[in-house]
C-alpha cells in the first residue's frame, strides 16, 4: 500500500478519523527524519527487533512499513538512529531478554546522542514493568503497548517533539484500524490477523491481560486485504488469532473460522493456507471437514494440549479432559492421515506430579506428535496460577521435562520418518544459511527440507525428493 504524503498539509489541524489521522503524523514524522537526515549528513537508519509469536513478527511488519514510509532505511543493526523492541511477556526469560539487550542500547546511545530508543508489545501492558523502565531505564525515548499500536506514527512525532519519555499505554480497545502501511518480510509469503486479544483466561497465561478481549476482523476487510497480498506477489497466507476457532464469534453478523476459510479458499491465485492457533476446545467438525476438503489449507494443525492430565488441564482452565482431547487428536488422524500435528506443552504447572507429566507422556505418544513445543512453567504475576500454593521444587520440573522432551524428539522422529522417500511440494523460502549452494524450502507439513538450488528458487512452489531424513528436516533434490 502506498500513501501519498505529499498531499497532506501539515498547516491543517491532524484530523480526528482514522488511519488519515495516522496518514498526517506520518507526514509530520517524515519531515523530522529529513531534518535529522541534514544534520547527520547521511540517511537515518532504524531496527525493528521482535520477540515473542507470529503475532509479534506481523506487528512488527507494521512498525517497519511505517518507519520505511516516514523515510528510516531499515539495518538488523542495533547501533542505529531508531530501535524499537517489540516485546513479549509470555514468559519470564522473555522479559530478561529485553532487560539484556536494553543496557547494550545504552552503550549505543551515549556514542550517539541523535539515538531514540522506543518499547512496544505485551511486556509493555504490565505496570510493574513500565515502574521499573522508569525507575531504571530513564534512557528510553517511547514507550507505548498493543492496543494503540497503530497510532504508532503519532508516538513516534510526539517523540520527536517531546522532551523526555513518551509513554502511553492503554488497557483495552475495541478499536481496529484497517489501512496502514505494511513491509512484509517475505515477498511472497505474509501473516495475516483475523482476530485480536483472548477471552479464554488459561489460569497461567498472561495473554488476556495485555492483548486484551477477542476481537474479530470483518470477513470482508481479510479478504479484501488477502486480494490485495496476492495481487502482490503473496502466494501463501498465516491467519492469525490467539484463537482462531472462535472467530466470529462477536462479529454482527456471527460467522465461524470454517467459513471464513472456505471464502479464503476461493481467491485466485492464493495456493496455501495457513493459521494459528487452535484451542481444541473449540475445534469443530466442520474445520475438519474444511481441511479434510481443501487443496489449499496445509497439512499441518498446531493444537496445544498443555498437559495430559485431567487434573492439570482443570487447574489449567482449559475446558478439555485427557480423553477428549485424544478422542479429538485420533479423529484428525483419521480423518486427515497426511496431517503434521504438533503441539504446545508446559511441564511444572502448581500440583503437576511425575504422574501428571506420565499422562502428558501417555498424550504424546498416543498421538504421536510431529513436533512440540515444551517449556518450563513461568510464573506470571497476576494469573490466577501465580496464586497457587503447590507450585513444583525445580529439581522434580527438571526431570519431567527432560522425560517430556525425550518423548517429544522419539514421536517427531518416528513421524518424520514416514515421508522420506516421498515426493511433495516445496515453497522456498530462502538460501540455506549454512551451504550457499542449497536452498531451504517449507513443505505443506511445515517441515523443511535443503536441496540444491539458487536465489531465482526462492517464492516458488517447486516438486522435490525427500531423499534423507534428519529428524526434524529432509535432504532433497528437485524433481
Ligand atoms: N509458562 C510457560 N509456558 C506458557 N505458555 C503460556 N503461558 C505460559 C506460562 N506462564 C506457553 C503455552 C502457549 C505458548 C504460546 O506458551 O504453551 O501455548
Ligand atoms: Fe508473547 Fe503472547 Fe504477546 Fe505473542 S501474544 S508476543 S506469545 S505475550
Amino acid at each position: 500500500m502506498k500513501i501519498d504524503l505529499e498531499q497532506i498539509s501539515l498547516s491543517d489541524q491532524a484530523p480526528s478519523a482514522e488511519p488519515q489521522r495516522q496518514y498526517y503524523f506520518m507526514a509530520r514524522a517524515r519531515e523530522h527524519v529529513r531534518g535529522l537526515e541534514k544534520k547527520l549528513g547521511r540517511r537515518p537508519v532504524c531496527c525493528v527487533t521482535t520477540f515473542g509469536c507470529q503475532m509479534n513478527a506481523r506487528d512488527s511488519e507494521k512498525l517497519v512499513g511505517i518507519l520505511e514510509t516516514v523515510g528510516y532505511e531499515i539495518t538488523e543493526n542495533e547501533n542505529a538512529d531508531f530501535v524499537i523492541f517489540n516485546t513479549c511477556t509470555v514468559r519470564d526469560n522473555a522479559n530478561q531478554r529485553v532487560y539484556g539487550r536494553l543496557g547494550a542500547l545504552n552503550g549505543y546511545k551515549r556514542r550517539n546522542p541523535h539515538m531514540k530508543i522506543a518499547l512496544c508489545g505485551c511486556m509493555m501492558q504490565e505496570s510493574a514493568v513500565i515502574d521499573k523502565l522508569k525507575k531504571s531505564y530513564g534512557f528510553v525515548d517511547l514507550i507505548f503497548g498493543t492496543h494503540n499500536i497503530y497510532k504508532f506514527a503519532e508516538l513516534l512525532t510526539a517523540c520527536f517533539e517531546r522532551e523526555g519519555m513518551v509513554i502511553d499505554i492503554w488497557q483495552d480497545t475495541d478499536k481496529i484500524v484497517e489501512d496502514l502501511p505494511v513491509e512484509r518480510k517475505y515477498p511472497f509469503k505474509s501473516g495475516i490477523n483475523i482476530m485480536f486479544g483472548c477471552n479464554n483466561f488459561c489460569s497461567y497465561c498472561i495473554v488476556p491481560y495485555v492483548r486484551g478481549r477477542e476481537r474479530s476482523r470483518e470477513p470482508g476487510d481479510i479478504i479484501r486485504e488477502i486480494e490485495e497480498l496476492v495481487a502482490d506477489g503473496v502466494i501463501e497466507v498465516m491467519l492469525l488469532g490467539q484463537n482462531v476457532n472462535s472467530y466470529g464469534k462477536n462479529l454482527k453478523n456471527p460467522t465461524t473460522f470454517a467459513q471464513l476459510l472456505r471464502q479464503v479458499e476461493k481467491i485466485e491465485g492464493l495456493k496455501r493456507i495457513r493459521f494459528m492457533t487452535s484451542h481444541p476446545k473449540d475445534l469443530s467438525e466442520e474445520l475438519i471437514q474444511v481441511m479434510k476438503e481443501s487443496n489449499k489449507i496445509c497439512r499441518h494443525l498446531h493444537l496445544p494440549l498443555q498437559s495430559g492430565s485431567t487434573k492439570i488441564l482443570k487447574g489449567m482452565n482449559r475446558c478439555y479432559t485427557k480423553e477428549q482431547y485424544l478422542e479429538l487428536a485420533l479423529r484428525i488422524r483419521k480423518e486427515i492421515p497426511d496431517i503434521s500435528l504438533t503441539t504446545d506443552i508446559i511441564v511444572g504447572f502448581p500440583g503437576e506430579t511425575m504422574e501428571d507429566a506420565e499422562d502428558t507422556m501417555d498424550v504424546i505418544r498416543k498421538v504421536k506428535y510431529d513436533n512440540a513445543f515444551t517449556f518450563i512453567y513461568s510464573k506470571r504475576t497476576g494469573t490466577p496460577a501465580a496464586a497457587m500454593e503447590n507450585q513444583v521444587a525445580k529439581e522434580q520440573v527438571k526431570e519431567a521435562f527432560d522425560r517430556v522432551l525425550k518423548a517429544v524428539q522419539e514421536t517427531a522422529k518416528e513421524q518424520a520418518a514416514r515421508y522420506q522417500g516421498q515426493i511433495q511440494e516445496a515453497l522456498v523460502e530462502e538460501i540455506n544459511e549454512n551451504d550457499p549452494t542449497l536452498v531451504t524450502g517449507r513443505l505443506s507439513n511445515n517441515m523443511l527440507v535443503h536441496f540444491p538450488g539458487g536465489a531465482s528458487l526462492i517464492g516458488q512452489l517447486v516438486r522435490v525428493s525427500l531423499d534423507q531424513c534428519h529428524g526434524f528436516y529432509y535432504m532433497g533434490r528437485m524433481v
